[in-house]
């Protein structure tokens, strides 16, 4: 039997229903309705509109009713479109030594960099990966995020990324929080390969792709186009051929050097994330494509690196979604609100297109339209901040936490 609830009144209820996913927004255009009400059915969205208003029809329904007696902003769930929350081990000798001064070949030479997590993830047990997938979906879950990304690429062989990729489905239906899994099996050439980059790319596409398929284990792609990774001219055939087979492309492009987003544009990825070094010709490459520009300020913050050029993306009339990158190496921290925040500050974006950058535009990275916004038909993920006007969750910068985290329609419990 479907059940029914309308929340309210609640003090600012930011729907985002008429946010575009591309450009510029000013804090004057996002759509405000006061004291508005959530009518739920189920795990979806009946009703957006003023709660005085929805209690006639929450009736005739046999809605419970929960009437909140103080102020609250709620906002659409929060959505981290970019993480490698699946990992065993710890970096923090990587992150002291970048800190005083070494370079990234001696922090490799000293056992460090990504393949340090590659052997420390290969070595745990399927279920133990599992356990800190679900470990760290419940911490995000409490800071509002319900649904987030997290990728695979620290296996690194076919039977490592297909242990990485079973833990996070099976940490998917252990948490709340809905988790969409991405194969970056091309992270970086593993060491123990015998054969080049084409070759290890030639045997993942040929051998894991279509085990992928078979289990349902994920339609996303992703690769690492970098030098010292993987170059433009190895990874074409690599996404011709996931795109053949119906994946979603998504690729981590121009985070040192440029490349990685003529990549995305080229192959008509469904985003282009980091862009930390991406230029002018970048910027308005990916402004005129429908590749989404996802902005890494937590990489930014663990390297001490530029930030992504936000503002210019906006401006040249790119979509920016902004999502945490929380892994164990260059963005240990996870915190989205946070960094999104501070991305803020740092690019002048206004509080409206951070808010849309971890919401609806965050969705459209992941080629997900059924959540992002509040409306009718929309996934019951909803967040509420006990203040009174929504400018005050990002002037906090993070320390403004959701007492309320609403997922698929059940209020989740700490
Ligand atoms: O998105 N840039 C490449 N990959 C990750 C870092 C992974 C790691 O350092 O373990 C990133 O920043
Ligand atoms: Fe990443």
């Amino acid at each position: 039997m479907t059940t029914y609830t309308l929340i309210g009144p609640i003090t600012q209820l930011i729907p985002l229903q008429k946010i575009g996913i591309k450009g510029a927004i000013k804090d004057q255009d996002l759509e405000i309705i006061e004291n508005a009400g959530i009518l739920i059915e189920g795990e979806n969205i009946h009703t957006i509109g003023v709660f005085s208003d929805l209690k006639e029809k929450a009736n005739a329904l046999h809605a419970e009713i929960i009437e909140l007696h103080t102020d609250y902003v709620c906002t659409p769930g929060f959505i981290d479109a970019h993480t490698h929350i699946c990992f065993s081990g710890s970096r923090a000798n990587d992150y002291a030594m970048r800190n005083a001064g070494r370079s990234y070949l001696e922090i490799a030479e000293a056992g460090g960099g990504i393949w340090d997590t590659v052997t420390q993830t290969r070595k745990a047990e399927q279920q133990l990966l599992a356990d800190g997938v679900i470990k760290r979906a419940n911490t995000l879950l409490k800071r509002g995020i319900t649904t987030a990304e997290v990728k695979s690429g620290y296996g690194l062989s076919v039977t490592e990324e297909l242990k990485m990729l079973r833990s996070i489905k099976t940490a998917n239906s252990s948490t709340a929080a809905d988790l969409v899994s991405t194969c970056l099996a091309g992270h970086i050439l593993p060491k123990d390969f015998d054969g080049d980059h084409k070759a290890y790319l030639e045997e993942m596409s040929t051998t894991l792709f279509p085990i992928l398929k078979e289990e349902q284990l994920t339609n996303r792609i992703d690769a690492f186009v970098e030098q010292g990774a993987f170059l433009p001219s190895d990874i074409y055939p690599y996404f011709e051929k996931a795109k053949q087979m119906g994946f979603d492309i998504t690729v981590h492009a121009d985070q040192f050097n440029t490349g990685g987003s003529e990549v995305a544009v080229k192959v008509g990825a469904i985003s282009a994330d980091h862009l930390e070094a991406s230029t002018e010709n970048e910027i308005q490459m990916l402004a005129q494509s429908n590749v989404i520009s996802v902005a890494l300020p937590g990489a930014s913050i663990g390297l001490g690196c530029d930030f992504t050029p936000a503002r210019k993306i906006l401006d040249a009339g790119g979509a920016l979604a902004i999502a945490s990158d929380w892994n164990p190496g260059s963005a240990p921290m996870g915190d989205l609100l946070t960094q999104a925040s501070i991305l803020g500050t740092f690019q002048k974006l206004s509080n409206a297109e951070v808010l849309a950058g971890i919401t609806c535009r965050a969705a459209a990275a992941l080629n997900l339209d059924d959540r992002g916004r509040l409306d009718s038909g929309m996934l019951a993920d909803f967040n509420l901040f006990e203040t009174a006007h929504v400018h005050e969750i990002f002037y906090h910068q993070g320390k403004l936490l959701p007492s309320q985290v609403w997922k698929r329609g059940n209020l989740i419990m700490n």
